[in-house]
């Protein structure tokens, strides 16, 4: 008998499909490689060989197997998605000038700008092959959109994350596009292949929205609180980067005049001196702007595990619904 020692519940997940995401690294593999650059499996190896959760993928292959799917496509699609969130991360970490990913430092400061713009724009091309082989038309829709959003939401922030008129609902925006649209797709995805009934093939995309909205408001969270042991990413970023996430948008909206001009030099202006992040951590202190952040990803957790009940009662369910909980709890 298997004894089992996963405790996270990604990490159920992971055990639990273990077989298919056996498959997925190994289609992964194949198609991260290229006979003609050999730049690309060099960045590309660098970062999946890093691991990574494999959050997105896990997800797509849970969703299928709730559903009782068992063809050749959850697969494909799982690293499909995978795929679309390695190149997000590439271009991410150029937009956001960043140096640590993974726990290791990133593609953009072992090589340069223009091997992460472009073997991101690789892998981009190569997750759109792979879907292809699915041919299913509903399935291309679903992922190109998500790819489009991904996009939008990206560049949405952009112009919001410097502006300090930027409100929890424009946050809530750029969170949806650049982060919950992958989420909300890979979960559907899994729906749709197994030919499940709109209303379930919705519940998916509803627990893959406020999922991937509670992780990246956590992820938002942890930028302040975590500890990079634990993140694989610098703690502060968000604030050197003059990223306006929620629990600053929280503490701007509460803020004195004397406060706003610290908001507005650090953050729109971006002339940040040694001790702002702890006076911006003060700001946040004295208005619980950190506690009302968790509060909100606690919530969009419960909405994740609200979307669950219309599914089918299975296994995978209850670890879907661990794993809502799990997303907003991993602080430590
Ligand atoms: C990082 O996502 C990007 C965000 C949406 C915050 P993950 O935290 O899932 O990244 P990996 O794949 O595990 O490195
Ligand atoms: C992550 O954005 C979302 C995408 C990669 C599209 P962030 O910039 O907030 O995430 P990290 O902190 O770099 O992982
Ligand atoms: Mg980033
Ligand atoms: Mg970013």
């Amino acid at each position: 008998m298997n004894i089992s020692t996963a405790t996270k519940p990604h990490e159920q997940l992971a055990e639990r499909l273990a077989p298919q995401m056996e498959q997925v690294n190994t289609l992964i593999r194949e198609r991260m490689a290229s006979e003609h650059a050999p730049r690309i499996p060099e960045v590309t190896a660098h970062l999946v060989e890093a691991g990574g959760k494999r959050l997105r993928p896990l997800l797509t292959l849970a969703a299928a197997e709730m559903c009782g799917y068992d063809g050749p496509h959850a697969v494909r699609l799982a690293a499909t998605v995978e795929f679309i969130h390695t190149a997000t991360l590439l271009h991410d970490d150029v937009v956001d000038e960043s140096g640590q990913r993974r726990g290791r430092p990133t593609a953009n400061l072992l090589w340069d700008n223009k091997s992460s713009v472009l073997v991101g724009d690789y892998l981009f091309s190569r997750s759109f092959q792979l879907m292809v082989e699915t041919g299913s038309l509903r399935v291309l829709d679903i992922l190109s959109n998500a790819s489009a959003t991904i996009a939008e939401g990206e560049v949405l922030q952009l112009t919001a994350a410097t502006d300090l008129r930027t409100d929890e609902a424009v946050y809530l925006q750029v969170v949806r596009g650049k982060t919950a649209a992958l989420f909300a797709a890979a979960t559907q995805v899994g729906g749709v292949i197994a030919e499940m009934p709109e209303a379930q093939v919705q519940a998916l995309y509803d627990y893959g929205d406020a999922l991937g909205i509670a992780f990246q408001i956590a992820d938002d969270l942890l930028d302040y609180q975590g500890d990079s042991a634990t993140t694989g990413k610098n703690v502060g970023d968000d604030f050197r980067e003059r990223k306006l996430t929620l629990p600053v948008i929280k503490a701007v909206a509460q803020a004195t005049d004397e406060e706003r001009a610290f908001w507005a030099r650090t953050i729109e202006k971006g002339k940040q001196a040694d001790g702002d992040l702890e006076q911006a951590l003060a700001l946040m202190a004295k208005y619980q702007t950190l506690e009302a952040t968790r509060a909100d990803a606690n919530r969009w957790s419960a909405k994740a595990r609200a979307a669950l009940d219309t599914l089918p009662e299975h296994p995978i369910r209850d670890m879907l619904d661990g794993l809502a909980d799990y997303v907003v709890s991993r602080f430590s």
